[in-house]
């Protein structure tokens, strides 16, 4: 399969190793508004510099191209993926599917009006702790879950658009962990409470943390604290989870997982009469790919033998709502019901 890439700095990076690694995946051309930034990565990467375009219609026009990968910033996602879908030819877009939620509708729109397949890098699903968490929760051993916590502590200090958006934390960072929500319940968000705010010493335009209490469609509950501009004993990029569960706990701690078995309560007795086996740690699943290696993997498949893919845009938009409603949650100080 042959791609285009389009943005090849910052996170480009990323996905420019991860084609060069794939033995089922090689470049068509690749798109970038950037010159200095096209010939250093052009250096860096061996790539062929009349093969780098400056907009995605001279790419398509120009080279022989199965498929396009969009690493660009989310405001220009829209642009970029709806002149892909246009063309007949399927997109790999980063996350968030868009930079607000009227362009990722539009873009969902074009999937769905030129049935043209459109996947969303939600990588944090494809990563041995998460798949770890979703097996144990979907294998029962620990009972039907009622409750999730997240927490989220860092303090990167990355420069370009993050520090400059309106709400960082959430539309660029959170937006994984909402995702990974909707992944391990299975449920989309439906009403939602929020408060974000930027603390004094923050290098961010916009706020830089956030909390918010989350109801599921399946009446599962969950809450999430997070900061991007946390000094110290930062968590892990994964956060920290803990899953109530109705026969036991699942704790995620420095990408570790823990779990805890209630084995028996005495009815009789008052106060502290169950018991429980030894907290214990659970080995984390191997995967043959993780993150970019396992979304280009599969999307070449979805393209090449129209295999399913995880996270199309047209599931996506539901991690673009929950996003949206808890920007919303922050803005109006009151409950949102999607
Ligand atoms: N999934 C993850 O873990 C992860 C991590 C980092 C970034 N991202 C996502 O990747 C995307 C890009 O982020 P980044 O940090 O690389 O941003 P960036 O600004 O560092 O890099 C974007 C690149 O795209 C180029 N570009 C901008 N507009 C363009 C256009 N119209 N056509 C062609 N090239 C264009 C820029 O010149 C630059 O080279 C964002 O959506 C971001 O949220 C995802």
């Amino acid at each position: 399969m042959k791609v285009i890439q389009v943005g090849i700095g910052g996170m480009g990076a990323t996905w420019l190793a991860a084609v060069q690694r794939s033995p089922a995946v090689e470049f068509a051309g690749f798109v970038e508004i950037d010159d200095e930034i096209a010939r250093a990565q052009a250096a860096a990467y061996q790539l062929d510099p009349s093969l780098i375009f400056h907009s995605l219609p001279a790419a398509l026009e120009n080279v022989e191209a199965d498929a396009v990968i969009n690493v660009t910033p989310p405001e220009v996602h829209r642009e970029i993926c709806v002149s892909a879908l246009e063309a007949g030819t399927p997109v790999l877009t980063e996350k968030p599917l868009a930079g607000n939620l009227e362009d990722a509708r539009a873009i969902v729109a074009a999937a769905d009006a030129t049935g043209v397949l459109c996947s969303v890098a939600q990588n944090y699903r494809y990563r041995p702790l998460t798949q770890t968490i979703k097996r144990v929760l979907a294998s029962g051993e620990l009972g039907a879950a009622a409750a999730v916590r997240c927490e989220f502590f860092r303090g990167p200090h990355f420069g370009g658009f993050r520090e400059e958006m309106p709400q960082p934390l959430i539309v660029d960072m959170s937006i994984h962990h909402f995702d990974l929500m909707r992944f391990f319940l299975g449920s989309d968000a439906v009403a939602i409470r929020a408060r974000s705010w930027n603390p004094p010493w923050s290098w961010f335009a916009g706020d830089a943390s956030a909390a918010a209490l989350i109801e599921f469609e399946n009446g599962l509950q969950a809450s999430y604290t997070g900061s991007w501009c946390s000094q110290a004993l930062e968590t892990s990029w994964n956060a920290d989870w803990r899953v109530e569960c109705e026969r036991g706990v699942l704790l995620a701690q420095d990408d570790r997982l823990y779990a805890q078995r209630l084995l028996s309560v005495d009815e009789g007795a008052r106060g502290l009469a169950s018991a429980h086996d030894e907290k214990r740690e659970i080995p984390l699943v191997n995967m043959e790919r993780e993150g970019q290696d396992y979304l280009l993997q599969e999307f070449f498949e979805a393209v090449t033998k129209g295999a399913a893919i995880g996270t199309t845009a047209q599931d996506n938009i539901h991690t673009m709502e929950f996003v949206f409603g808890v920007v919303a949650a922050c803005d109006s100080g009151g409950l949102i019901n999607l």
